[in-house]
């Protein structure tokens, strides 16, 4: 466990970034969108969650910029993130919050707020690396994948919510699921933005034009692939189509909506994954200060 006080966490990255009071510490920039989540048979075979079931499920996404300032343009190289909260046919509800790297540098949360730090100073930023070397691969795949741009548009991107989580079948069996979400149209549209909120006014064109379709991949771990670790790399995962998320509106500002991602339901579990256990205290001390 970490002995990092979320406090103090929240406290260190909201001075990393400056931006005003009353946002998000982190992913400060973000608009709202519904639509529906429908799952694949495959899927519902291997949990018994109520949003597996097949039937569509209404869905609440928010597409963000990972910085603490909401006044940056964006066009500035970010990562950006998709939270999605499903909103189960029983009133329950369950959060997946994913973004853009596919690989998470560490398993410690005091070393992921120092790296959020560092990162804001560039000249000085490779120091950091040299004496953290084990964060080194993780970082690096993200500059190759691009974790870290200016995309046209969010939906140019695939967005990985990284944690593994838990899903129990019908007859109680466990199997261990890590998501990727995969947009099904990367086009860019014909016409082109330029303004400081371009991302966003692309999705309102986009979506004027029809629902954003991204489907759900899941990756099943297989024979010691680590579940509990942000960091693992899994070696015999296989992958199966888990559903189909179909965005078909912009919503107004939910705020003070929250996606946690330790809400699971029934049939859906935690692993024991330090940074995913660690989350919810500092999402709770980001939400105490915004709301
Ligand atoms: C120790 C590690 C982490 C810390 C301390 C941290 C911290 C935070 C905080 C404070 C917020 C703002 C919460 C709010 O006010 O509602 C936030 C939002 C967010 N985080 Fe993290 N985070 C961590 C890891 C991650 C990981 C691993 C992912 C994805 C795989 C992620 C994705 C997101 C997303 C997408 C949002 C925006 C949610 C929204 O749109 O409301 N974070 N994070």
């Amino acid at each position: 466990m970490t002995d990092l006080d979320p406090v103090r966490a929240i406290d260190r990255l909201r001075a990393t970034f400056g931006g005003p009071d009353r946002h998000r510490t982190l992913h400060a920039k973000g608009r709202f969108y519904a639509g529906t989540f429908t799952a694949t048979p495959e899927a519902a075979a291997l949990g018994r969650a109520g949003h597996l079931a097949g039937d569509p499920v209404p869905v609440v996404v928010r597409w963000s910029n990972a910085g603490g300032d909401a006044g940056v343009p964006d066009k500035v190289p970010d990562i950006r993130g998709m939270a999605v909260k499903f909103r189960l046919p029983d009133g329950t509800e369950t959060d997946l919050l994913g973004q853009t790297s596919r690989r998470f540098p560490t398993d410690s949360p005091e070393e992921f707020v120092a790296m959020t730090e560092a990162s804001r100073h560039q000249a000085t930023f490779p120091l950091f690396l040299l004496r953290h070397p084990r964060m080194v691969p993780a970082i690096l795949d993200g500059l190759r994948s691009k974790a870290v741009s200016s995309p046209r548009s969010f939906t140019e991107r695939t967005y990985y919510p990284i944690h593994a989580y838990g899903w129990r079948d019908a007859d109680d069996r466990l199997s261990w699921v890590r998501y990727i979400f995969v947009p099904q149209d990367t086009a860019p549209l014909a016409q082109a933005f330029g303004g400081p909120d371009r991302l966003f006014e692309e999705m309102s064109a986009r979506l004027a034009q029809g629902p954003v379709r991204y489907d759900v991949h899941l990756q099943v771990a297989g024979p010691g692939d680590d579940p509990h670790r942000a960091t693992s790399v899994w070696k015999h995962a296989r992958e199966l189509l888990g559903g189909t998320i179909e965005v078909t509106e912009e919503l107004p500002d939910q705020d003070p909506l929250v996606f946690d991602p330790a809400r699971v339901v029934d049939g859906i579990e935690l692993s024991d994954d330090p940074i995913l256990r660690y989350r919810p205290s500092a999402y709770s001390e980001s939400i105490s200060r915004r709301t």
